[in-house]
């Protein structure tokens, strides 16, 4: 069976640069509550209007594609993960297929939030195993400035997350030292809620305590979305920081192990981890709890914020584009978010 090798990679990020202080002018904020807490500096915002999810992926695949020496053509399946996409349906795999004018070729949206893009590889990497495609493309995009609230009622969410985009092709090899050795994808819907958008949705109050949506009372149909749920401010996220923050200094460096035993690796092997681009503060506490030194970590949190399925791609082609991955190192890819879902992807490059 040949291996999965990430044979280009592109990223792409507003040239819109929003700072700390920017955002005073919205909500009561400080740069020095949102760096002390989150390291972040400033976040990239899309062009409101001629910016989408979608054609910020299409920056990243262009240059994705390019770098692995193919044309658009090439390309016989498409994966795109976000939890901003264009449309409620369809999904932004279809509008890419449009944009870039590619081949009727399957395309396949992947819903697993911060955890989207290791989700969307490790389905890439079964159908290239297989021998079922040649030439995937996997994308991360996000454009969350578009729905976020930027009131200070919204401010403990607002100020973490920023937009952005990241794309690989994927290819099989039938090298033996390179290409993605292992993925590992968990789930636990026990705190779905946590960190989490209700709206628009079917849920009709049924899964919480309190209400969390005003519906209409309509006999039938007008569910969906209601004057109400916009009035009350009910269509934003919502985020318990703390509980995210202590469930997930415990589910990254367990599925970073999970990753390196499987392979019979230890932390001292890794020339670089990956880790979803969620907060500073998680990130240096999982490099302190697996005792790795800091050129053995990847962080850009400080100039982009959170871009949920986007910050693996983005950080992986920026370390690729520094130099810091050379073919042979060893990576891992690992990431924890709203569901909540966690996973991991240890590859050799
Ligand atoms: N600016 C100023 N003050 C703020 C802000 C803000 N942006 N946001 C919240 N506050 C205030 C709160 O109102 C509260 O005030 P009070 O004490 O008067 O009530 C105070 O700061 C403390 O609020 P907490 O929510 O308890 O702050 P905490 O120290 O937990 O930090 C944070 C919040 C940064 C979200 C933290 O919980 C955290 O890092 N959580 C991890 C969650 C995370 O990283 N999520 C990222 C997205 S999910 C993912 O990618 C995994």
């Amino acid at each position: 069976m040949p291996r999965t090798k990430i044979a280009g990679i592109g990223m792409y990020v507003p040239k819109n640069v929003f700072t700390n202080n920017d955002l005073l002018k919205y909500m009561d904020t400080s740069d020095e509550w949102i760096q002390e807490r989150t390291g972040i500096k400033e976040r990239r915002y899309a062009d409101r209007k001629n910016e989408t999810t979608t054609t910020m992926g299409v920056e990243a695949a262009t240059i994705a594609i390019e770098r692995a020496g193919i044309t658009p053509q090439e390309i016989d399946f498409i994966i795109f993960a976000t939890i901003s996409p264009d449309y409620y349906f369809p999904g932004c795999g279809v509008l890419l297929q449009r944009a870039m004018k590619l081949k009727e070729i399957g395309a396949l949206d992947v819903r697993n939030q911060c955890s989207g893009f290791v989700y969307a590889l490790s389905v890439g990497d079964q159908f290239i195993k297989t021998g079922m495609y040649k030439n995937i493309l996997v994308i991360g995009s996000e454009k969350h400035s578009f729905g976020l609230d930027f009131s200070t009622r919204g401010r403990n969410v607002s100020v973490i997350f920023g937009d952005g985009a990241g794309a690989v092709v994927l290819q099989p090899t039938d090298d033996e030292n390179r290409g993605i050795l292992s993925t590992h994808l968990h789930s636990d819907g026990e705190a779905a809620e946590i960190l989490a958008m209700y709206n628009p949705g079917t849920h009709a109050n049924h899964w919480m305590p309190e209400k969390v949506a005003d519906f209409d009372d309509a006999e039938i149909g007008e569910m969906f979305f209601s004057h109400s749920m916009i009035e009350k401010a009910q269509v934003f996220p919502n985020m318990d920081g703390q509980t995210v923050f202590k469930k997930a200094v415990i589910k990254f460096p367990e599925v970073i192990k999970e990753a390196l035993s499987a392979n019979n690796f230890q932390t001292s092997d890794l020339r670089l981890l990956i880790p979803h681009q969620a907060n500073l503060r998680i990130s240096q506490f999982v490099q302190q709890k697996l005792g790795l030194r800091d050129d053995q970590v990847k962080n850009n949190i400080q100039k982009y914020g959170n871009t949920t399925a986007a910050s693996i791609p983005i950080a992986l082609c920026e370390a690729w584009e520094e130099g810091k991955i050379q073919e042979g190192d060893l990576v891992c890819l690992a990431s924890f978010g709203s569901g909540f879902t966690w996973a991991s992807a240890l590859l050799k490059w």
